[in-house]
């Protein structure tokens, strides 16, 4: 039955959902949803033609500007909470292991591959604050593993990616790292500052519409992996950053928070900053799956 009103119109949609081609189970789970809590919200907010038009040439203008150094499609999911909260039902925590959060546009593949204990620093900056990282990546229970790849990225002291900065070096404050025998990793990079994420074009639109801001607390991205263990991409948060409890895409939690101390004498740099891992293995990640 096909006629629609008010009130049907919810019910004809999701009955015609398969009816002239074949659609897998969970199309159908996602598909019935989404009409659903659609349609729920334009009753909520009694949607006018003229918003619902708005809307589509938002939509059309955040698709045309995504290209290889812009998705505007992420970026306005991280500013809605979307990310994080797909991370979190992609990536529940079971056990002791470490949080994840979300990766964020700015990764670059194959940083340059550099020594435990080496500096991802290419350019100074008369603010900057030099940093030791260092710990341990350890499986559940609590030993370390050996050989596996860390690589880290962060803003420069000016608050800018490399990537976006035509002052900096190739791969400035990028690195990729690997833990020695006993799961030890270790490198040199400068503390994270807070900057905003673009807050331009339609990004910008969202944040105004929202009353929202563009930063976020100084941090500093990994992701690590090893065969064998889910790959873990994640945060580190510095506790006395400004925007720690406002982050403009929500992306802190309380377990990836960590302090900079003064660094002690012989390290080399101002401050040092520790922080252990926790990764799951593939087995339990599938073990916890399959119940
Ligand atoms: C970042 O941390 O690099 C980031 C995350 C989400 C949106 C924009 C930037
Ligand atoms: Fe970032």
């Amino acid at each position: 039955m096909g006629i629609v009103n008010q009130d049907n119109i919810t019910d004809v949609v999701i009955n015609s959902l398969g009816k002239h081609g074949t659609i897998t189970d969970r199309e159908r789970e996602i598909a019935t949803s989404l009409i659903k809590h659609l349609h729920g919200f334009i009753k909520d907010v009694k949607l006018q033609h003229s918003e619902f038009l708005a809307a589509c040439d938002y939509l059309a203008r955040a698709g045309k500007l995504c290209n290889d150094n812009r998705q505007e499609f992420i970026l306005l999911g991280d500013i809605l909470g979307v990310e994080v909260l797909v991370d979190m039902m992609t990536n529940p925590i079971e056990g002791g292991e470490s949080e994840s959060t979300v990766l964020g546009p700015f990764y670059r593949e194959n940083p340059p591959v550099l020594p435990k204990g080496g500096s991802t620093i290419q350019k100074h900056y008369d603010n900057e604050e030099t940093a030791y990282f260092e710990g341990y990546i350890k499986d559940e229970n609590g030993n370390g593993i050996a050989g596996v790849t860390l690589d880290v990225w962060e803003d420069a002291p000016n608050g800018i990616y490399e990537n976006l900065d035509p002052d900096q070096p190739e791969y400035n404050l990028r690195g990729r790292f690997e833990t020695d025998e006993n799961g030890h990793y270790a490198f040199v990079a400068v503390r994270p500052v807070p900057y905003p994420i673009p807050d331009d074009e339609t990004a910008g639109e969202l944040l105004r519409f929202m009353g929202h801001h563009p930063n976020r607390p100084g941090h500093m991205h990994f992701i690590i992996s090893k065969d064998g263990y889910r790959p873990l991409i994640s945060q580190i948060y510095d506790a006395d950053s400004a925007w720690l409890e406002e982050d403009s895409v929500f992306a802190v939690k309380e377990s990836l928070i960590g302090k900079f101390k003064p660094a002690p004498e012989g390290l080399g740099t101002d401050l040092h900053f520790e922080f252990d891992f926790v990764l799951k293995t593939e087995a339990a990640v599938q073990a916890v799956a399959a119940e």
